[in-house]
């Protein structure tokens, strides 16, 4: 498209027409992303308020860009690089061997790393949001996991037996007890599971930054710029 092609050097000294690949929600929603990601992973354990909201940050993005994926330009989509693992897996070894072809969207590996870091970072989102349902009754699950929802309705008897009544308050204490310890357990279990996928999405983004870089390399281009002004050469 003529619009969308202009003359510009890569890594390569001489001037290249390029095509604008990633618009501009791709490349604030990659940004914002990292940022996100980065605030949340360290501020993990004290700075519950900063941690929650930069952890809201990550699910918004997630949630658009799932949208964009079918909605979105060409190469937003999914089905620009819906390519399976069998090709991300022949893409990955000639990258190896340094004889990849070159893709403009997302490469087969590079798809199929974009759809693992969506997943990755959906379960860490939905699972730090029931952590702290569970543990603080705050956050929008609140109303489901929350201290709120092991609350027992209990009912005024008529308290005609002081012993009976005594009995009765026992056992609430006793209920309330179980609930607490209940809710221990849950937080217990649901803290591993954030922490598992954390370090998942962390384990993701190492080996999509080496990718990235060998890409790059291999390619003769510049790949995270082009994820700045959307530009790649076009051959
Ligand atoms: C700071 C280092 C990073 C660099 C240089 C970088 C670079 C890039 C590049 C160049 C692409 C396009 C890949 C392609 O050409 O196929 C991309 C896509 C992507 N990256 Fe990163 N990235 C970084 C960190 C991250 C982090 C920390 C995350 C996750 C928290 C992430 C998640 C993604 C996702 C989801 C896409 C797909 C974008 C889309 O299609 O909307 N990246 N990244």
């Amino acid at each position: 498209m003529a619009a969308e092609t202009e003359r510009s050097d890569n890594f390569r000294g001489a001037a290249l027409p390029q095509i604008l690949v990633w618009d501009l929600l791709v490349r604030i929603g990659h940004w914002l992303l990292v940022l996100f990601f980065f605030v949340a992973y360290l501020t993990e354990g004290d700075l519950l308020t900063i941690h929650s909201w930069a952890g809201y940050g990550v699910g918004v993005y997630v949630v658009i860009r799932v949208i964009w994926g079918f909605i979105g330009p060409k190469h937003a989509r999914f089905a620009d690089f819906a390519y399976g693992p069998a090709k991300a897996a022949l893409y990955l070894k000639e990258l190896i061997l340094l004889q990849a072809k070159r893709y403009i969207g997302h490469s087969p590996t590079g798809g199929l790393m974009v759809y693992a870091l969506l997943l990755s970072l959906t379960a860490t989102t939905v699972t730090g949001m029931a952590l702290l349902a569970v543990e603080e009754n705050a956050g929008p699950f609140a109303p489901w996991l929350g201290g709120g929802a092991a609350l027992k309705v209990t009912m005024p008897g008529p308290g005609l037996l002081a012993g009976a009544s005594r009995a009765s308050e026992d056992e609430d204490e006793r209920d309330e007890d179980q609930d607490e310890n209940d809710s221990e357990e849950k937080g217990e279990v649901l803290e591993e599971i954030h922490e598992f996928f954390s370090n998942l999405t962390l384990a993701f983004i190492i080996m999509h930054i080496a990718g990235v870089a060998l890409a790059s390399a291999v390619h003769n281009e510049n790949l995270a710029r082009a994820m700045v002004t959307g530009r790649k050469r076009l051959e």
